[in-house]
């Protein structure tokens, strides 16, 4: 049984007083949530210890944007597992298309990055996905294909979560058809060679679309980014309802 998962990526967004109000208002809205699914936020480092601090005890779960492969060292910039478990930190996605496009992030830092994470008892949410360029010279698959084999290598499927964010999708607010997501979900899962692994879509997911999303067979969650720095349509979201 795959246990939904949805998670809301704040990016480079929310200052500590923000992310207090934000919490004072969804909280309420998801604590009666159905226990069928799972709510995790992934706020920027710097409000990491205040969003852990508030959301003790409710139902809502912890994720970094980022992990490093090392516990210490000398890596500007860079988070280790160490400093986020000390903060309840559960997740941590990988691999996300703005590292891979801003810092030309590899397969393999992503993979040694999940495989970081995996050893220290947090989950990675792998993030895979192609560019509009690809899908139209019909490269989707070979692409996601590529991203799935090399980002999983060597990584407990069962401790692990995938991401499909098609980068077209993302931020501008065009949505991937959820049949099309859906198949590429059934792929994914189909590659990975795993029953159990819990794909997630991201590209523009809405109040608006999410029931439909989540009617899907091969999807198993959402990465929201844009929609879910509102509290009350985050909240939404993660009450999705399916027939
Ligand atoms: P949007 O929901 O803003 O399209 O972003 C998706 C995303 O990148 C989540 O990681």
């Amino acid at each position: 049984m795959r246990k939904p998962v949805i998670a809301g990526n704040w990016k480079m967004n929310m200052t500590c007083s923000q992310s207090r109000n934000y919490l004072s208002d969804f909280l309420p809205l998801v604590k009666d949530i159905p226990a069928d699914r799972k709510i995790v936020l992934a706020p920027p480092f710097t409000a990491i210890s205040t969003v852990a601090n508030l959301i003790n005890g409710n139902t809502v779960q912890l994720s970094s944007q980022n992990v490093h492969w090392e516990d210490n060292g000398a890596f500007t910039a860079e988070i280790s597992p160490m400093m986020l478990i000390e903060h309840n930190v559960e997740y941590a996605i990988v691999g996300h298309s703005e590292p891979r496009k801003y810092f030309s992030e590899s397969d393999e830092q992503i993979n040694r990055r999940a495989i970081s994470a995996q050893s220290h008892g947090l989950i990675p949410i792998v993030c895979v996905g192609e560019s509009f360029e690809q899908r139209e010279r019909g490269e989707a698959e070979r692409v996601i294909r590529r991203q799935v084999e090399q980002g999983l290598e060597g990584t407990d499927l069962e401790r692990l979560i995938v991401a499909y964010e098609p980068i077209w999708a993302i931020g501008t607010g065009k949505t991937c058809q959820a049949k099309e997501a859906n198949r590429i979900c059934g792929l994914i899962r189909e590659w990975a060679a795993s029953s159990h692994l819990i794909i997630q879509y991201g590209g523009s997911v809405k109040p608006t679309n999410i029931d439909e999303i989540m009617s899907m067979s091969d999807i198993d969650g959402v990465l929201v980014g844009g929609a879910s720095l509102d509290p009350t349509g985050f909240a939404r979201i993660a009450n999705y309802k399916v027939d």
